[in-house]
């Protein structure tokens, strides 16, 4: 019996054991938390719809450190916007549901009152959409609609105040008439101007995370090169931690110290993004940089990956790229591929790798 249940001194000496662990677990854990300024643990979103659930985000997991930048790659549908959303606490229509953990600065954004969501939103994390026009309100300048920013966040500010870091958030994004542009209603500006003008709203309360979703898709390609160059300069500038949205792999190897790469709302592949260009682990990474464009390499033939995403609301046994994978593998359609290791810090979701 007592080799299985310890009893007196015994007992006590293995609840000590025990009780130690535990508190070094805790140690740990909250140690990682706080040099990650955001923690994604298991999310899930999915979506009720007449045609069954869609399962748009099934479980990812990772983490960011403060002043880095995360490109999050993959075809469309796969989640990325949901993501980034989900972040923020804000999912589209009651019909969404989310489950696990989002932690920004050790606080879970799903625990938050609407409060202090509101607070965290802006504060401490913005997002930039991809069309300005869609996110900026046509009736209001776009002086006002920076002052209500900086007005729901620093109630006390006066007038003068408000209107001086205005104008200060202006010349940060470098609008080269701020005083014109702050009497501006978005129609009278250009695309390149309103997305400056979206950027130094979201920059107006000083956040340490910025969400850009495809921040430069909108804009012809000249333009779309200066608001990237201005990204990444406030980037260094401020020391923001970034999750990047791109559908172009010379973007995201320009701007990003990291990339996740998304397949049917997972995460399949993570890496430092030199290392995922050089050494792709994944078959979909593959397929995805054979499909595109990447600086240097013009002239290579784009392969496209053959087949389409799958139906999130029917998703396929196994791993869901394995319907279009071109190494699949008996496994690959029976059991889901767990996170294997491939290099430091680059881990990736394939039957192939373990
Ligand atoms: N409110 C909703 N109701 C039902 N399905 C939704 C809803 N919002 C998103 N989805 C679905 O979730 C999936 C993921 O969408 P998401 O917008 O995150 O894709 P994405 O990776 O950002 O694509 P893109 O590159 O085209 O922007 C898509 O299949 C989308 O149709
Ligand atoms: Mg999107």
């Amino acid at each position: 019996m007592s080799g299985i249940m310890p009893h007196g001194g015994d007992l006590l000496a293995a609840l000590l054991l025990a009780l130690d662990r535990q508190s070094r677990y805790d140690r740990r854990h909250s140690e990682a938390d706080r040099m990650a300024l955001l923690t994604v643990r298991d999310l899930s979103v999915s979506f009720e719809t007449r045609d069954g659930t869609v399962r748009a985000v099934n479980g990812i997991s990772f983490s960011l450190e403060a002043g880095k930048v995360l490109a999050l790659l993959g075809e469309s549908g796969s989640g990325k916007s949901v993501t980034l959303r989900a972040i923020l606490g804000l999912h589209h229509g009651a019909n969404a549901r989310a489950k696990g953990e989002v932690i920004v600065k050790g606080q879970d954004v799903n625990r938050l009152d609407e409060r202090a969501r509101e607070a965290l939103r802006g504060g401490v994390v913005s997002l930039v959409f991809q069309e300005p026009m869609t996110a900026l309100d046509p009736v209001y300048t776009i002086g006002e609609q920076i002052a209500e920013t900086l007005v729901q966040h620093r109630p006390r500010l006066d007038r003068a105040t408000v209107r001086r870091r205005a104008r200060e958030l202006l010349d940060l994004v470098q609008v080269p008439s701020p005083d014109r542009c702050l009497a501006s209603y978005p129609h009278e500006i250009s695309g390149g101007m309103r997305q400056r003008a979206m950027i130094a709203i979201a920059l107006a309360c000083e956040p340490e995370l910025l969400l850009a979703d495809e921040p430069t898709t909108a804009l012809d390609v000249t333009v779309q090169a200066q608001i990237l160059w201005l990204l990444r300069d406030l980037q260094k500038r401020l020391d923001l931690a970034v999750i990047f949205v791109t559908h172009d792999l010379g973007v995201a190897a320009e701007i990003a110290d990291d990339a996740a790469v998304m397949y049917a709302g997972r995460i399949v592949e993570r890496a430092p993004i030199h290392e995922l260009f050089r050494r792709p682990a994944h078959p979909y990474t593959a397929g995805l940089m054979q499909a595109t464009v990447r600086r240097g390499q013009k002239g290579r033939p784009l392969v496209p990956i053959a087949g389409a995403p799958p139906n999130l609301v029917a998703l396929p046994a196994g791993c869901a790229f394995a319907p279009r994978c071109p190494s699949v593998q008996a496994v690959c359609t029976t059991a889901e591929p767990v996170a294997h290791p491939v290099a430091s810090g680059h881990t990736a979701r394939c039957h192939l790798i373990a």
